[in-house]
């Protein structure tokens, strides 16, 4: 299928600093740079017939906007909220606004991190979560959101 609006529509957001990656404590976060990622979920999201828009920012409330303009335009949320998934009612309270399946991806396994990172504000509202298998986990992620919206 070709025609665009025909496809459904993936909001992928990446919180603060994941502008970063390759760059950022690679022995945590790995190599890939953010581009690298992108260009490996739009691959997997054509194959899936999905549209994805890709979507990062340093700022909450930029990330909040973000959210509310998929509000009857997109069918699934990808987001990896880096550090504001320990702190922001802000995205977890635009998510839920959301009446659409929420995929919280980490790439770390914020479990085996320091205590402050075990604390997920998204997770009793996301219909699945990875967290762990490093850049992986975003096509792990993208996949499972597929099947969840067929
Ligand atoms: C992260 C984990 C967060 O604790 C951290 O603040 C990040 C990245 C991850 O992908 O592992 O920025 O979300």
């Amino acid at each position: 299928m070709s025609d665009e609006s025909l496809q459904k529509r993936i909001l992928v957001i990446h919180g603060p600093n994941l502008n970063m990656l390759g760059q950022r404590e690679p022995e945590i976060y790995g190599n890939q740079s953010l581009d690298e990622i992108n260009d490996q979920l739009l691959k997997l999201g054509a194959k899936l017939n999905l549209v994805l828009e890709i979507f990062q920012s340093n700022h909450e409330g930029e990330i909040v906007g973000r959210i509310q303009q998929a509000i009857d335009t997109c069918e699934g949320i990808l987001i990896n909220p880096a550090a504001y998934t320990h702190t922001s009612i802000a995205i977890r309270d635009s998510l839920s606004l959301l009446d659409i399946p929420v995929v919280e991806i980490h790439l770390s396994n914020i479990y085996k991190r320091e205590p402050f990172r075990h604390k997920s504000l998204i997770a009793d509202i996301a219909a699945a979560r990875i967290s762990g298998f490093g850049a992986r986990g975003y096509l792990l992620a993208l996949q499972g959101l597929a099947t969840l919206i067929e």
